[in-house]
């Protein structure tokens, strides 16, 4: 591997294999969702926590002050949204010269395996490794289902997950799942997970992070479930705990209880957490 891919490959993934990204990027198709209304506010007290944000150019440029930040992860597929007719129908929009001029650490984008735009996804994924390679900036797939949560099972992802890897990705972003290890076992470049929308208690979500450690995973990608959480800090400060300290998902409960009571606290508590999705 070239020095500088290397190199920001070491500034994503901590010296003990491991990550935890930040994803802040909704708004590219789902406008001002639940809690990232103002990107900036969610983003602020989350930051120290967090190994790199996940993000599109328009919200690191408004959002983010250059002096004070984290590896950044630039977004770079869009141009559908979720009232459109397609959300497979992404293109690239942002261009490897932007990402350089941004001085980020990697680019992401969208595949959709299976879908009427399943060919093009792929082949702006190829065409976003060539430039990639070209200047060092490792390539992170997601594996992404649109509105078709059901799709979120281990035949279908680790499909998604292998193509991705053969088509030059340098980090996959996929579901947790089922037999999760079925995933991982069939894709041999690093893998992190997302969260999916928010799961009905924390003790789930650390239940999956953990699984999925377990089953090879080397970190998460993971928005929503902590973002939308009534108390955002808590709940990422106990994910940390699980992909870095090794905390079991009693341990990390604790954790978080023990945070909430403190300084996790932001915002007001849901009555209804599907009722606010
Ligand atoms: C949205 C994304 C997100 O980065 C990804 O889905 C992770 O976020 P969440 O944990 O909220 O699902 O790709 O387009």
């Amino acid at each position: 591997m070239d020095w500088g891919m290397a190199n920001r490959m070491a500034q994503l993934i901590r010296a003990d294999g491991h990550c935890l990204f930040l994803p802040i990027d909704h708004g590219y198709f789902q406008g001002p969702t639940h809690k990232l209304e103002e990107p900036r506010k969610t983003l602020e007290p989350l930051l120290p926590y967090a190994d790199a944000v996940f993000i599109t150019r328009g919200v690191l440029r408004s959002s983010v002050d250059p002096q004070n930040t984290k590896p950044i992860i630039l977004r770079v597929s869009g141009g559908t949204s979720v009232v459109g007719k397609d959300l497979a129908n992404e293109g690239l929009t942002t261009t490897m010269e932007e990402a350089i001029r941004l001085n980020v650490s990697a680019v992401g984008i969208s595949i959709f395996v299976g879908t009427e735009y399943e060919k093009e996804s792929l082949l702006n994924l190829a065409k976003l490794v060539d430039e990639g390679e070209k200047y060092g900036i490792p390539v992170m797939a997601v594996t992404a289902v649109g509105k078709e949560l059901e799709k979120r099972q281990a035949r279908y992802l680790a499909l998604c997950s292998r193509i991705a890897a053969e088509l030059g990705a340098r980090v996959v972003k996929t579901y947790w799942c089922e037999d999760f290890d079925r995933v991982t076992r069939g894709c041999p470049v690093p893998v992190v997970m997302a969260g999916g929308p928010q799961v009905d208690t924390e003790l789930e979500v650390f239940k999956f992070v953990h699984d999925g450690m377990r089953k090879g995973a080397i970190g998460v990608n993971l928005g929503r479930n902590i973002w939308q959480n009534a108390y955002p800090v808590a709940m990422i400060k106990a994910i940390r705990s699980i992909i870095h300290e090794k905390a079991t998902p009693a341990q990390a409960q604790k954790i978080f209880e023990s945070e909430k009571t403190g300084k996790g606290r932001a915002g007001k508590t849901h009555t209804s957490r599907k009722a606010a999705r």
